[in-house]
Parts: C-alpha cells; sequence; structure tokens
C-alpha cells in the first residue's frame, strides 16, 4: 500500500461506502492498510494520550473478567481470548501480559481484516513485545466470521472495532457465539453524542483534526477525517448497550468519557 492507494481513497465517496454495508469492507480495509505504519503515533497524537488511559482501563477490566469467568467455571482446558480487529496489537498483547501472571496457559488470539495491521502486530511480538509473542497468536481474519467454535472464548476484547464492521450486529452476534456462558466482552469505541450540539463539536474537531493529519501525512485527508464520519455513520453507546442486551448479554458497567463520545462496555454472555 502506497501514495497511489491513498490517492485512490481519497477518489472514493466515503459517506456512500459507510452508508451501505455491503460496500463499507470495500473502503475500511485498504484504508486501514494505509494508515498501519503510522497508526500507533496518529491514536496517540489524535487523542492527547487518553487512547492509552482508556486502554489501560479496558486491559485491567478485561483481566479481572478473565480471573472471574475461569474462577466461577474453571473448563479443565487453557483459557482463550479473543481480540477483535486488533489492529498493531495493544490490547492483545495487554491483556496477555496482565493475565499471564494468573493465567500463565491463556491464549490470545487477535484477528483483523487488514494484513497491513496483522503484519505490524506480528513484528511487535517478534521485537518489542517478544516477551508476550508465546501467549499471542495474531491472524488476518474478520470479526463477523470468527475461526473458532461456539463458547470456546472465556473472553472478547474489541478496541475501536465494531463501528469499523460493515455490520454492528453481525459483530455483536458473533462476539455472543464465540463466548462461553458467564465469559466477558469488553469493548472500547467512539459512539454518536446523543447531545446535539457537542456531538456536532466533537465531530467537528474530530473531522478537521483528521484531515489535517491525513493530508499532512498521506496526502489523503479521508484517511483519518473517517473516524468523524463513521462516528455520524453509528450509534449512541445507550444504542449499543441495548443491542447487547437484545442479543445475549447482561451489561456490567459503561465507563464513558467525551460526553458519551468514548464508552467502555463490559458485558457478560449469559
Ligand atoms: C481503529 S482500528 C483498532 C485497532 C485496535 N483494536 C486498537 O484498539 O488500536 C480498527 C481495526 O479494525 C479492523 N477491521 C475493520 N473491519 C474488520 C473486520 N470486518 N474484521 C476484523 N477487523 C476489521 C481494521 O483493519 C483496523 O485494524
Amino acid at each position: 500500500m502506497g501514495p497511489a492507494d491513498a490517492r485512490a481513497l481519497a477518489a472514493m465517496d466515503v459517506d456512500a461506502y459507510l452508508a451501505d454495508p455491503s460496500r463499507k469492507q470495500a473502503f475500511v480495509t485498504p484504508m486501514f492498510d494505509v494508515i498501519a505504519p503510522r497508526y500507533d503515533d496518529f491514536t496517540r497524537l489524535f487523542s492527547f494520550g487518553m487512547d492509552a488511559r482508556w486502554k489501560a482501563q479496558a486491559i485491567r477490566e478485561a483481566a479481572s473478567a478473565l480471573n472471574r469467568v475461569v474462577q466461577a467455571s474453571p473448563t479443565g482446558h487453557a483459557p482463550i481470548a479473543v481480540d477483535l480487529a486488533c489492529g498493531t496489537g495493544d490490547l492483545a498483547i495487554g491483556v496477555a501480559r496482565a493475565a499471564r501472571q494468573l493465567h500463565p496457559t491463556l491464549h490470545v488470539l487477535g484477528v483483523d481484516a487488514a494484513v497491513e495491521m496483522v503484519r505490524h502486530a506480528q513484528r511487535r511480538l517478534t521485537g518489542v513485545d517478544a516477551d508476550a509473542a508465546s501467549m499471542v497468536h495474531v491472524a488476518h481474519g474478520d470479526m463477523t466470521s470468527i475461526a473458532l467454535a461456539d463458547g470456546a472464548a472465556s473472553l472478547v476484547t474489541a478496541g475501536y472495532a465494531v463501528r469499523n464492521a460493515p455490520d454492528a450486529t453481525l459483530a455483536i452476534r458473533e462476539a455472543a457465539r464465540v463466548l462461553r456462558p458467564g465469559g466477558t466482552y469488553v469493548t472500547l469505541d467512539f459512539y454518536r453524542p446523543v447531545f446535539a450540539p457537542w456531538r456536532m463539536a466533537l465531530l467537528a474537531y474530530l473531522r478537521v483534526a483528521g484531515d489535517v493529519v491525513g493530508w499532512t501525512w498521506h496526502r489523503s485527508p479521508v484517511v483519518y477525517g473517517y473516524i468523524a464520519r463513521s462516528i455520524d455513520h453509528f450509534m449512541s453507546w445507550q444504542a449499543f448497550s441495548a443491542q447487547l442486551t437484545a442479543h445475549g448479554f447482561r451489561v456490567r458497567t459503561v465507563n464513558r468519557w467525551l460526553g458519551g463520545g468514548v464508552a467502555l462496555h463490559v458485558a457478560e454472555r449469559l
């Protein structure tokens, strides 16, 4: 993926792709392939460091959920955690590190649709994050069709994942399918704030900042301007809670930041 791919994305009508589940992935995957090399820098910069704090909390929630799940009903097998849309591996690696003392046999499977993201995650596991390599396996895959049997996982994590799926309901259903009863779904994402003035202000900031960084780094404003657009096409955190309840989960906690623009849901599979 090079400058030509970034230019090809810039020529696409992003709102038309986001509005059509049958076309959304055709925009989203090449976009993440283009931004993969600078994705980590971008998320730190764009969120003024908040991304790292939100993820740290998600990892703490995931590790304590895993303790709860395994203690409540031990299977006798090594526990499995899945990180959906794992990107460069922040959550998959973080969960492995946080859980390895109590669950040294934990296996964390990270799946992502963008091969460049998978490559970056794998590079981390052979380099700076090699200490987690024995517990984490990262592969190309689709969060709406995970290569695991029903009920195989004790934990599913998802960082900024469901908003990027062509069909959020399919992604939630698939998380429910692979989780065993009592298993936990920990999901962090941007949501569409309900309060209209705040929504307009937040989306305007994300759009302008995204366009500027997208132009500066990739000569393609849309690759980061996409974030604001994808939030505007997504749902509120309240609607997401309702979707979880409708698909077999009990929502245990919801941490919210940025006036409901970001939320961390912890939900138990019933
Ligand atoms: C914003 S990034 C999040 C990466 C990582 N989870 C994090 O928290 O930093 C969204 C990721 O979703 C991936 N993605 C998009 N559609 C997907 C799908 N259908 N299945 C799996 N991954 C997908 C993209 O390739 C991208 O890596």
